[in-house]
């Protein structure tokens, strides 16, 4: 060893902290501009209620229930209980050829909230697992039903299905399917979106204009035949690619085409359910009948991770054939019908009734717009829509070099984060909004207010 690299006491490093005081580095976040977050972190510490609490002691109110799931509102203690209860009891169990009780429990009483004939569940972690539960049922159902041929599945620009190889193949932002494009799934296309500021612009609920955008999926079956299609997917109300409301008589001609061509419509309900628009489901609230509806965030208001594929009983029964000890459905994941996520069902079901939350988000509904859409004319909104306890204001986009600078809609919520004390989503250039449903009348002026005024200071 030479002398020069003997370790001299002047250069020995001092012993390191065991961590770091801002050790933000080693999470790779969801979704997220990360380096810039990293510089300027918004941590989010505790919550109850309407309100988040931050890191640096602020209490904030989530005009977006957490990322539209916390239904309930935070922390209920109903619920809270529910799930320290059942972590004491039964930590956890099999549902392939075991289960637990509370499994068939939640699968019931859920079930019991859908509309129709819809008397199966089959549960998953998350929106992005019971989409592709949901396509794997369509296309075992027709396999079952000697009609394998119908593969297609079509779905609509501008779609958020998750983030799953099957869900972002079925997603229409394009942002989030270029890095994967060589992976997307075959056979699948897609009607056009609704979205359109010339005509519906400030609208209040369903614009007049649009039905007639739904006819384009008879032009879809005559293109590849009903033969070849298996399911047309929707949300209700897109809610991540901005809130876009359907427009009147739209879905009702979406269910009418599929009934023609039997082919099945699935409702991606993931944000819509559990009262967000004044009933359990948007299908109630539309007055249509899906064949499927895929289900999470609310189901249990955000609190253990839990999906649900919700299915008619024509669908089921054509599983339920062949011999008795033959597994009728090959799917399943190591978490389907957790335990913990059961139990944080079945209270919040029990506190959606007993504290009438979808009764008072239909009671706010009128409320909520009205306030949303004093907005109207405040700088750079150029759309306000409203539906249930949803909102959608877009903003004009303007000239920035969006990713390299932040964007308006980003910079509005980076504002109202840190100066207005308000937690909102934003998507594309709309800032989205989706209080829990326990918001009062004078949360909903708050939020509406506090946006008026970052508005008035964004450039
Ligand atoms: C309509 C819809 N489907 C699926 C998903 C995916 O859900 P998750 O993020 O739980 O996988 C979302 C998430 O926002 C959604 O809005």
């Amino acid at each position: 060893m030479s002398s020069a690299a003997k370790p001299s006491a002047s250069s020995k490093k001092a012993p390191q902290p065991a961590l770091k005081p801002n050790d933000l580095e080693a999470h790779f976040m969801p979704f997220t501009p990360q380096r810039s977050f990293k510089r300027k972190p918004r941590l989010l510490t505790g919550a109850k209620g309407m309100f988040y609490y931050s890191d640096d002691g602020r209490e904030l109110l989530d005009a977006s229930a957490g990322l539209w799931c916390v239904n309930a509102g935070h922390n209920h203690p109903k619920i809270v209980e529910a799930i320290r209860r059942q972590a004491g009891e039964l930590d956890y169990a099999p549902n392939f050829a075991f289960a637990h009780p509370l499994a068939f429990q939640a699968a019931s009483r859920l079930c019991a909230e859908m509309p129709g004939d819809i008397e199966h569940v089959f549960f998953s972690n998350s929106g992005s697992e019971s989409v592709d539960t949901a396509v794997k049922i369509a296309l075992a159902y027709w396999r079952m039903r000697g009609k394998g041929t119908k593969t297609k599945i079509i779905s609509r620009e501008r779609a958020y299905h998750g983030v799953n190889i099957c869900g972002v193949s079925l997603g229409g932002l394009q942002g989030n399917r270029k890095a994967y494009a060589g992976a997307m799934m075959p056979n699948v296309d897609f009607l056009p979106h609704t979205h359109n500021l010339e005509k519906n612009a400030f609208t209040k609920g369903q614009p007049a204009w649009g039905a007639h955008l739904a006819d384009d999926l008879s032009n879809l079956v005559t293109l590849h035949d009903p033969e070849n299609i298996a399911a047309v997917i929707v949300e209700p109300v897109a809610g991540s690619t901005g809130v876009l409301v359907p427009p009147k008589g739209y879905l009702e001609k979406l269910r009418e085409i599929c009934t023609k061509h039997d082919i099945l419509l699935i409702f991606d309900e993931v944000i819509t359910g559990w009262g967000r628009l004044g009933k359990a489901t948007a299908a109630e609230r539309f007055g249509i009948q899906p064949d499927i509806i895929t289900s999470a965030k609310g189901i249990n208001s955000g609190t253990v991770p839990m999906g649900a594929t919700f299915i008619r009983k024509h669908v089921y029964d054509a599983f339920m054939q062949g011999g008795e000890f033959g597994v009728e459905f090959m799917h399943g994941y190591t978490y389907s019908g957790h335990p913990l996520a059961c139990a944080a069902a079945l209270a919040t079901l029990e506190v959606y009734k007993e504290e009438r939350l979808f009764e008072n988000a239909a009671k706010l509904e009128k409320k909520w717009a009205d306030a949303l859409h004093t907005l109207k004319g405040a700088p750079h909104v150029v759309d306000v829509r409203t539906i249930g306890l949803m909102a959608g204001v877009e903003l004009d986009p303007g000239k920035r070099d969006y990713p390299n600078e932040m964007s308006r809609a980003m910079e509005t919520f980076d504002k109202l984060f840190f100066e207005q004390n308000v937690v909102m989503r934003f998507t594309l250039n709309t800032l989205a909004m989706s209080p829990p449903l326990i918001v009062n009348e004078g949360q909903i002026d708050e939020i509406v207010s506090r946006l008026r005024k970052t508005l008035e200071t964004v450039k």
